[in-house]
């Protein structure tokens, strides 16, 4: 049996493990100098003045989503094909998900459902960028600018990409990156938020950290006054300086990773583009894609076995994958709610049936890719009808 092909493995070389040794070694551990580096050197790759570290994006997104105002009783747009995180922090303010539907050949939140779910509560919108897809943002800014709501982007996936020659995370208002271990850049766990209010920007770092007016360089540093105020009821979402000393490595190594990722999804793009049963991935003009994911839609019409039969196989055959996402509205948690129907979402319900994100990541050889092909293509051609 030849080796398993995970879905996903980090590509952590000699400078990463260095880096890290090096800031355990100096003593200074939690947030301090090694952050600030990264944040700054964060701004500069994506070109925006302000990025504030967290430990996921999920506190990214909810410090995002305080800072621009959201509270109780205010609704927030969501796309239902992501993943918990999008939503959860609608709730951590007490606030609704409106959950939308997605389009059928990007699987990026439909912007008409977006249009029509627009109420006078809605205070923000969450475009995901599925798969690191840049969402279609001129549209979704101009709808969100002309009615004075906000738009924080949930960009986990989409880290480098593009949108009409410009990166994502200088587009919306804020936008949020995940730096966790499946992600193209990885701190094991980790977030970054950017924005080019210096107000937002100063709120979320003090939110981060219990929301108090000095951080620990400022209190245990031989320069720095054990006095320290809050001024905001915060939280405890600072990221560690082990952990940025793994991501400034990490964050040197990204346009190289994306590269690899590229390479490999054109490479799939051109073994099924003739295979009818599966549908490639569609990308837009005028975007770059981040190819966090790969994800086929399988032809189910013309195959004699489902999707996640397809998955079985797949596993025995030693290649691993997995499915992005259960679309929001069909966990309990939301289904067992009637704020969200089923028959809202045609396109994701559908969509869900048939989507297989196949293994892509830098750590991966040429020899792996081409293995994932041939298994496909020859799980797909015993079962077709
Ligand atoms: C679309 C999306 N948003 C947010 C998150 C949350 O990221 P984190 O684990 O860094 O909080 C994920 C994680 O997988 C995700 O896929």
């Amino acid at each position: 049996m030849k080796p398993f092909i995970p879905f996903h493995l980090p590509d952590i070389g000699e400078e990463e493990i260095c880096s890290v040794v090096e800031t355990i070694r100096s003593g200074w551990l939690t947030t301090g100098k090694k952050t600030k580096q990264f944040e700054r050197e964060f701004a500069d790759f994506v070109g925006t003045p302000h990025a504030v570290a967290v430990n996921s994006c999920t506190a990214a997104l909810h410090l995002a989503l305080e800072v621009v105002g959201v509270t109780a009783g205010d609704e927030v747009i969501v796309p239902t094909m992501t993943f918990a995180a999008t939503a959860e922090v609608v709730h951590y303010c007490r606030a609704l998900p409106v959950l939308v539907d997605c389009q059928s050949d990007t699987l990026n939140i439909d912007i008409e459902a977006l249009e029509r779910a627009i109420t006078p509560k809605t205070k923000a919108i969450i475009p995901v960028h599925f798969a690191g897809q840049p969402c279609e943002m001129a549209r979704i800014l101009e709808i969100a600018k002309s009615r004075n709501i906000k738009v924080i982007e949930d960009a986990a996936h989409a880290l480098p990409a593009k949108y009409q020659g410009r990166m994502v995370g200088t587009l919306g208002d804020i936008t949020c990156f995940s730096f966790y271990a499946t992600k193209t850049m990885t701190t094991g766990e980790g977030g970054m938020a950017t924005t080019e209010n210096a107000e937002w920007a100063e709120h979320m770092r003090m939110l981060s950290l219990h929301g108090i007016s000095r951080d620990a360089v400022n209190r245990y540093t031989p320069e720095g006054s054990w006095y320290y105020e809050i001024r905001y009821p915060g939280y405890k979402y600072n990221l560690t300086d082990m952990a940025s000393a793994l991501g400034i490595p990490q964050l040197r190594k990204c346009h190289d990773f994306a590269t690899i990722r590229h390479k490999y999804a054109m490479r799939y793009n051109e073994a099924f583009k003739d295979v009818p049963e599966i549908v490639i991935p569609h990308v837009n003009e005028d975007i770059e894609h981040a190819w966090h994911l790969y994800v086929i839609q399988l032809d189910l019409q013309r195959l004699r076995i489902g999707r996640d039969e397809i998955i079985d196989l797949l596993k025995q055959e030693g290649i691993g994958t997995s499915v992005h996402f259960i679309p929001l509205h069909l966990h309990p948690y939301y289904s067992n709610n009637n704020t969200y129907p089923l028959k809202s979402f045609p396109v994701a319900n559908q969509a869900f049936k048939c989507i297989i994100s196949l293994p892509i990541y830098p750590k991966m050889t040429d020899a792996d890719v081409q293995r994932v092909i041939d298994v496909v293509t020859q799980i797909i051609q015993k079962h077709r009808r």
